[in-house]
């Protein structure tokens, strides 16, 4: 097992890619807290404890530092420290720029940067303080890379979130820790199936392997990242998106 005795945090657990991503690391050995929002997320941890597996559901809103500071304490107090982050929450916005009000653009800015700076900061203060390393991997996308009409406020957020991962690789790297971030392609979650057929064609038409990407595939990614298997990795976005970006 790749994690076997680690402890992980991910944001947005509830959540398809989060989810997938919770058990997989429980499957290998991780304990793990499903932080989400939403309270769906108490199910999916009560689904791990049922198949025998360590975890714990806290409810938090990302962009609240108390809520990621009660976090990270509520993990520590419950599993004695903290090994992993998957700062993975985020919620979507395609409003282009002449439609975009400053409430939305504001709102999309502080879930999906400014609550993965929260995550990292409080992860990165725990980690210091245990001294012994640690790995953070932040949720960004393809969009972080590549333009799309229309994802104005969400491809500004993940192009922070590649730059912050950067930044961070590079200041903590002599501590032992590392911080990447995994860039998803159009991925098969719920959303994708309350879409017309059409658009969602349109989509899998700009991913050469020729079909929407499974949350599990992501989840692969994250715990490659998050495991030793890349220990010489860091500072870097990982795209795992079918070929969209390689086009
Ligand atoms: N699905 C895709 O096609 C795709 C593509 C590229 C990138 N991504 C990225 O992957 C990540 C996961 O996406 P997903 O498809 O699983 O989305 P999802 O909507 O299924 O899950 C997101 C989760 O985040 C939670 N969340 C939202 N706002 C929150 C907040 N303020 N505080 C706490 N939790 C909050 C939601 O409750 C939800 O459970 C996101 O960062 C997303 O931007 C997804």
């Amino acid at each position: 097992m790749k994690l076997s005795g680690k402890t992980a945090v991910i944001t947005g657990a509830a959540g398809g890619i989060g989810q997938a991503t919770a058990r997989l690391f429980a499957q290998e050995g991780a304990s793990v807290v499903i932080a989400d929002f939403s309270e769906a997320g108490q199910e999916v941890a009560n689904r791990l404890k049922e198949d025998g597996y360590q975890a714990i559901y806290e409810k938090v809103d990302v962009k609240v530092e108390e809520d990621i500071q009660k976090l990270i304490e509520r993990t520590v107090q419950t599993y004695g420290k903290l090994d992993i982050l998957f700062a993975n929450a985020a919620v979507t916005n395609d409003d282009p720029a002449d439609e975009l009000s400053l409430e939305k653009w504001r709102r999309t800015l502080d879930v999906n940067l400014t609550g993965v700076f929260l995550a990292d900061k409080y992860a990165l203060i725990q980690m210091l303080k245990q001294g012994t390393g640690g790995v953070i991997v932040n949720g960004a996308s393809i969009h972080g890379h590549a333009a799309k009409a229309g994802v104005t406020a969400y491809g500004s957020a993940k192009a922070g979130v590649v730059m912050l991962t950067q930044t961070l690789g590079i200041q903590y790297a002599n501590k032992g820790i590392r911080v990447n971030a995994v860039c998803p392609g159009y991925i098969e979650t719920p959303l994708m199936k309350v879409l017309p057929s059409e658009e969602v064609q349109k989509l899998i038409d700009l991913q050469p392997i020729g079909r929407l990407g499974r949350p599990e595939e992501i989840a692969k990614a994250v715990l490659f990242l998050a495991s030793d298997d890349a220990s010489f990795i860091t500072g870097t976005s990982l795209m795992v998106d079918g070929g969209y970006t390689a086009r």
